[in-house]
């Protein structure tokens, strides 16, 4: 049914900058980019041949209902998402309007932070792999019988590298990021993702979602100001656990991409690199209806009912 919508690669008239796991990133002008979310979808770190319906536009709208909420308390890069708002700043984008409409966000142009900031507040994945075999995180040391799942308190800052595509990202230390950026900015990375941590968790919560973790990317734009930049506290971004389902000492199902786990999984030939196995279009649609129930599970609104938010139109 929604087939012949759904987006595996966007193709528009302007310079793609970068083809990402799911953004396609073009340049709109010098200070701003468009950026576009396909429907491609990810399992094991490999992306798969078929996309699934509406899963970019519950991303980028997912992102929008965020910032708005955040942009009291810091700076971020959304211009608009509005697509009235996107057209007449750039008026030029109105002929390719359908092939980026709602799953879309015009952003100022930044220089990324090699660093991505993950904060996590509950163990789990890599990091309970870590603390298993050696009884840390990021190598600094953990209390000790954590259990699975197990929630952390504090949250902690467990900062990795940003790998290039088709590599894993390596977990680094707090002092390695002050190598890398110094002391100020590595501080501020981390003061800025624990806190908007705390507040998307708190949310969450409010919904029945546990926000396990979460990774956030920070950019300079040309005079230098750091702004949040990217996709944020979306369900690619973070483990969504469903609260009513949550116990501690085992591992959770996530709320978007279990079916999909869970068909591969049951596979035996196929080694989880690429190429990908074709998903059978049942499972295709349930993982299009978890994205859709997460979104209306966390705004409280339908996802085609959904009105994006107006951003404070620079000048
Ligand atoms: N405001 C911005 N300025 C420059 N680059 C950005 C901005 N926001 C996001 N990006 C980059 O755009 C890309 C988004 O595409 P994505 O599919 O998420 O890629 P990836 O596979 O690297 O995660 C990321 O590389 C991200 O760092
Ligand atoms: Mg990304």
């Amino acid at each position: 049914m929604f087939e012949d919508t759904a987006v595996l690669e966007s193709e528009l008239d302007l310079p793609l900058l970068h083809r990402g796991k799911v953004r396609d990133v073009y340049e709109v002008d010098e200070d701003t980019l468009l950026m576009v979310a396909s429907d491609r979808v990810s399992a094991f770190d490999v992306v798969l041949s078929q996309p699934i319906p509406n899963k970019g536009e519950v991303l980028t709208q997912i992102t929008a209902w965020w910032l708005k909420q955040l942009e009291r308390h810091l700076e971020h890069h959304l211009i608009a998402v509005d697509p009235d708002a996107i057209v007449r700043r750039h008026p030029e984008l109105a002929a390719t309007r359908q092939a980026w409409v709602r799953r879309s966000m015009l952003v100022t142009r930044t220089n990324p932070i090699l660093v991505e900031c993950v904060i996590r507040g509950y163990i789990t994945g890599s990091a309970w792999k870590e603390y298993r075999q050696s009884g840390t995180l990021a190598n600094e040391p953990l209390a000790d019988g954590l259990r699975e799942s197990e929630h952390l308190k504090p949250p902690i800052f467990s900062p990795s590298t940003k790998a290039e595509q088709g590599k894993h990202d390596e977990n680094i230390t707090f002092g390695q990021v002050v190598d890398l950026l110094g002391s100020d900015l590595a501080g501020q990375l981390r003061e800025l993702s624990l806190e908007t941590y705390q507040y998307g968790r708190k949310v969450a919560e409010n919904s029945g979602i546990i926000l396990a973790d979460t990774k956030f990317e920070f950019g300079l734009d040309h005079s230098g100001k750091l702004l949040l930049i990217d996709e944020v506290l979306t369900p690619d971004s973070s483990r969504f656990w469903p609260k009513e389902s949550y116990e501690v000492g085992r591992s959770q199902p996530s709320l978007d991409k279990q079916p999909i786990r869970d068909w591969l999984d049951a596979l035996s030939d196929w080694d989880k690199s690429p190429p990908p196995p074709d998903l059978p279009a049942e499972v295709v649609q349930a993982a299009a209806d978890r994205y859709e129930e997460i979104f209306q599970r966390l705004t409280g609104i339908q996802l085609a009912d959904f009105q994006p938010p107006h951003f404070s139109e620079p000048q």
